[in-house]
């Protein structure tokens, strides 16, 4: 049976100017064991889809199910394979970090928990502010005691939504490394991130989002092979000629180019040297997860079409 099934998942927002389509017939499945991530840009519903999969927001049609728990009719049993680290920090002021543990361990029924809590304290570098009171905590140390707070039930399924936004890269590693310690020993991973490089380290499988739709879903290798593979990197401060303008993505004296294969990285070095281009620093590399996420996220879109006006991919209007 699969971890998680969205199923033509929609949701639209009544807001004061009118209806918001945030998800639109959204369906994927997620297996067991797997570390699947979920990435898209600001406002692609990343959030909206993990508030219906954890049943704080309901779909406007289609349905989830968690273990085969459908999650608006079986709630609390779809509920107790979840533990999901949200987005925002909410965290009760008033208790200290081993008592909101405890009171979330209480959520879930159970009493003795404290060698699990200890444990999760450790491997989180909690140990030392087990009773400290939460609002004494750094915003870094307050986002450690929500991912033990998902954790305190052992859930088959955790799902972490932008876990390392603003966080130091210390509580980056120590979290990397003890969720895909979870992750080996069984626990299935949804991870949305806005750092592609840790996508591309940590996921199996990769759906990318776009204004509510599902536009890419594979495996990470798959993603990374499938399309241009190789990039072109150097510093110039050279006008490109039109025919390379046009392909290239540039970042003040940066320029990267996609090519297919080594004859194209070829033609796009002989057309430089034929405008004179004084080209710097040059690299030639691997497509990394950035290069595809740009690609897929630039493609299909109205500003693209302003770029590249193309008669058979008209906007329908
Ligand atoms: N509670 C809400 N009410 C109205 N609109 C919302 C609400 N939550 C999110 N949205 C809108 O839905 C879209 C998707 O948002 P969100 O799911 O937060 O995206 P992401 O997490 O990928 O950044 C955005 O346009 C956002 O403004
Ligand atoms: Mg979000």
């Amino acid at each position: 049976m699969s971890a998680v099934v969205f199923q033509q998942v929609s949701k639209t927002y009544r807001t004061a100017r009118g209806p918001l389509q945030a998800l639109r017939e959204v369906s994927f499945t997620i297996e067991p064991g797997e570390f699947f991530g979920l990435l898209g840009p600001n406002g692609a519903g990343k959030t909206t889809l993990i508030s219906i999969l954890a049943g704080l927001s309901r779909a406007t049609s289609g349905r989830v199910c968690v273990h085969g728990h459908d999650v608006v009719d079986a709630y609390a049993m779809a509920r107790r394979c979840l533990g999901i680290v949200p987005q925002e920090l909410v965290f009760d002021p008033f208790f200290s970090v081993r008592e909101a543990l405890r009171i979330q361990s209480g959520y879930f029924g159970l009493r003795r928990n404290d060698d699990w809590i200890d444990e999760l304290l450790v491997n989180l570098g909690l140990a030392d502010k087990a009773n400290a009171n939460m609002r004494q905590l750094s915003g870094g140390m307050k986002r450690r005691v929500l991912v033990a707070q998902a954790l305190v039930h052992r859930p088959a399924v955790i799902v972490l939504d932008e876990p390392t936004a603003g966080v130091d890269v210390e509580l980056r590693q120590t979290l990397w490394q003890f969720i895909a310690r979870l992750n080996r020993e069984g626990h299935t991973v949804l991870l949305t991130t806005h750092y592609l490089e840790e996508a591309e380290a940590l996921c199996h499988r990769i759906a990318m989002l776009k204004a509510g739709q599902v536009v890419a879903l594979d495996r990470t290798s798959a993603l990374l092979s499938g399309r241009a593979s190789t990039m072109l990197r150097f510093k110039t401060d050279d006008p490109l000629p039109a025919s390379l303008a046009d392909m290239a993505r540039v970042t003040g004296r940066i320029v990267q180019i996609k090519a297919h294969d080594a004859l194209e990285v070829e033609e796009i070095l002989s057309t430089l040297r034929l405008h004179h281009v004084a080209v710097e620093d040059l690299e030639i590399g691997r497509a990394d997860l950035e290069d595809v996420f740009l690609e897929i996220m630039q493609a299909d879109t109205a500003p693209a079409f302003l770029d590249h006006p193309s008669p058979l991919e008209e906007v329908p209007s």
